[in-house]
């Protein structure tokens, strides 16, 4: 039997009911990006509101800890993580909860004595020192020696700012083949904290203010992998039966074994479990520049260029055979791994298209970069056009730079990053004033000449061509775009001749009003998706091109006549502007 089902077993038979796990996007908290830990889906109910399944609960909750991204790459942290936990919401407190905690570890997992010892809250001005959990601990045979009482910073548990808190019991593993000294000392690092037991009687309010909740509740973590890892005696966590499967998959992926690449294995097999958990979540997050689908990006952007460095051909469904183990890993547990395998074979495809477009070109900017550096800082033009052209995120052009011993202005480039978004911003605002209010003849022309040209520079460049930004007066049109180089005479000509081509076919303008949401599924182009109300009209023009957009249009392509390039420049970093005419 595994871990996690000899936990759920055990508490079980301990009266407790097994609860799913609460997805990883909170559903009702959005003052967090993911669950983390297994009692923040529980919060209403340890603030006293009865749980339909009773007083005691258990379960294996998926969690990310996303302050432990900078450290993947070690042998024990991992971004998404399970967390074993028991609740007493009102029922049994501190005695029952390490009886528990104690008979789980040692009679169920069958670890010595010997090896464990605890900390206990030492008490402040509103909390009395703990000597009810030490107590309870010595009676069970932790000896004195082994009990160090320590300070809020250690023993006193909150989720954040506020909500239900209050103080803790830590219980630490001796994990080392050295001679277990007499004493604890919790800054040994060889003593490792496997549980923490919180016994929650307060509230903390947002002003700071704790009180007395209704009822005293208990609340426990357990780090699945990190007592997988001790158990099967292996001081790498990588090296459990957990991820077995997933490294083999990774050493054969890159032909390379997993000693002497561990770092890059590492991140490679972290960053697409979670990737794979966080799209399979009912939310249906994408990879995106916002909230968790940035996150998703980084990780699966992060991850591709570790495989890069261990030599995998990245422009290959590379990603695919290590998701699905991970799938098969878990699917049996999560059901919703099982059902949405699908959409995350397809998110991380997508992904990785997209970026190997870009990878390799802004691989080149980046050593082009250091070729020229003068100092050891990285301006802020040249990390926004990383971003910005190539599709760094931006903490994947600071490791890269730390890999180099160089520095980024980061200050610089957040100034840069916040002026461009207020220039969508604006730019998005004077396109809905735009809207339907006095276009002449020729503008209306103009204006469905703009959706053509948007989808034939999608066909000839690459369907990674967005729109960036328009202008139409009666003489000419402007269209801005992402691009990450200069026009050929041939790409020129091809773009015009293939407008052309769809002005011939005169083909029908259509536009029907749909759900936002609708017209993203369908595939709508759109250039400031959050800027638009909840419906929203989609044109149609034949069967290439599908945009939302304010209109007015002309009914049918043959009206617009002939269209022609007149110039093809830059004009910002990754964006290049065309303007063209009718005539
Ligand atoms: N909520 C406690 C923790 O996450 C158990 O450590």
């Amino acid at each position: 039997m595994n871990l996690k089902e000899a936990f759920i077993q055990y508490f079980v038979e301990h009266g407790h009911v097994e609860i799913p796990s609460a997805p990883l996007i909170p559903e009702n908290d959005p003052t967090v990006l993911f669950n983390t830990a297994g009692m923040q889906p529980l919060i209403p109910y340890l603030l006293g509101e009865p749980h339909p399944k009773g007083k005691r609960l258990c379960d294996a909750q998926k969690c990310v800890r996303l302050t432990d991204l900078e450290s993947i790459g070690d042998k024990t942290h991992h971004t998404f993580f399970e967390m074993l936990g028991n609740w007493s919401l009102g029922d049994y407190f501190k005695k029952e909860s390490i009886h528990y905690s104690f008979l789980f570890l040692t009679q169920v997992l069958n670890i010595p004595v010997e090896r464990l010892a605890v900390t206990v809250f030492e008490g402040n001005d509103i909390i009395p020192r703990d000597e009810v959990s030490a107590q309870i601990w010595q009676s069970l045979g932790i000896p004195k020696e082994r009990i160090a009482y320590l300070g809020v910073e250690d023993n006193f548990w909150i989720a954040g700012e506020s909500g239900p808190c209050g103080g803790d019991t830590e219980i630490f593993y001796f994990r080392s083949n050295d001679k277990i000294p007499k004493e604890f000392d919790p800054q040994d690092d060889r003593w490792v904290e496997i549980w923490n037991n919180v016994f929650m009687e307060f509230n903390k309010d947002e002003n700071g203010k704790i009180t007395e909740l209704s009822q005293k509740n208990v609340d426990t973590g357990m780090g699945l992998e990190r007592v997988v890892a001790i158990l099967e005696g292996v001081d790498d966590n990588y090296k459990s039966s957990i991820w077995q499967e997933i490294i083999a998959s990774i050493e054969k992926i890159s032909n390379k074994p997993y000693t002497g690449n561990e770092i890059s294995m590492r991140i490679i097999a972290d960053h697409i479990r979670t990737s794979v958990f966080i799209s399979a979540d009912p939310a249906g997050i994408k990879p995106s520049n916002t909230d968790q689908g940035y996150i998703l990006r980084r990780l699966i952007r992060r991850a591709i260029r570790h495989a890069k460095k261990l030599g995998v051909d990245t422009n290959c469904d590379w990603m695919e055979p290590i998701a699905k183990e991970v799938i098969k890993k878990y699917e049996n547990y999560y059901e919703e791994i099982k059902k949405n395998q699908e959409v995350v074979l397809e998110v991380l495809k997508n992904e990785n298209d997209k970026f190997n477009r870009t990878l390799e070109k802004g691989l080149k900017e980046f050593d082009k970069l250091l070729t020229h550096l003068s100092g050891n800082i990285i301006d802020k033009d040249s990390a926004f056009k990383l971003y910005d052209t190539y599709g760094f995120p931006i903490e994947l052009t600071e490791e890269m730079a730390t890999e180099h011993h160089l520095k980024i202005d980061l200050e610089g480039f957040y100034e840069k990053f916040r002026a461009h978004q207020e220039l969508s911003r604006t730019a998005s605002k004077g396109k809905f004033k735009g809207g339907l209010m006095g276009h002449s003849e020729i503008e209306i022309k103009y204006h469905t000449a703009t959706h053509l040209l948007n989808a034939a520079l999608k066909v000839v460049i690459g369907p990674d061509v967005h729109q960036k930004g328009s202008n139409i007066n009666e003489s000419r049109m402007r269209f801005d775009f992402s691009c990450d180089h200069k026009l050929s005479d041939e790409e020129k000509s091809k773009v015009e001749d293939l407008v052309n081509q769809w002005i011939q076919e005169d083909l029908p303008v259509s536009m029907k009003v749909m759900k936002k949401e609708n017209a993203i599924k369908i595939g709508a182009e759109a250039m400031f998706i959050d800027k638009y109300a909840d419906e929203v009209n989609v044109y149609q023009i034949g069967d290439v091109s599908l945009e939302i957009c304010g209109g007015p249009h002309v009914e049918h392509t043959a009206v617009l006549g002939h269209f022609k390039i007149i110039k093809e420049e830059a004009s910002s970093a990754g964006v290049r502007r065309i303007k063209a005419i009718l005539e």
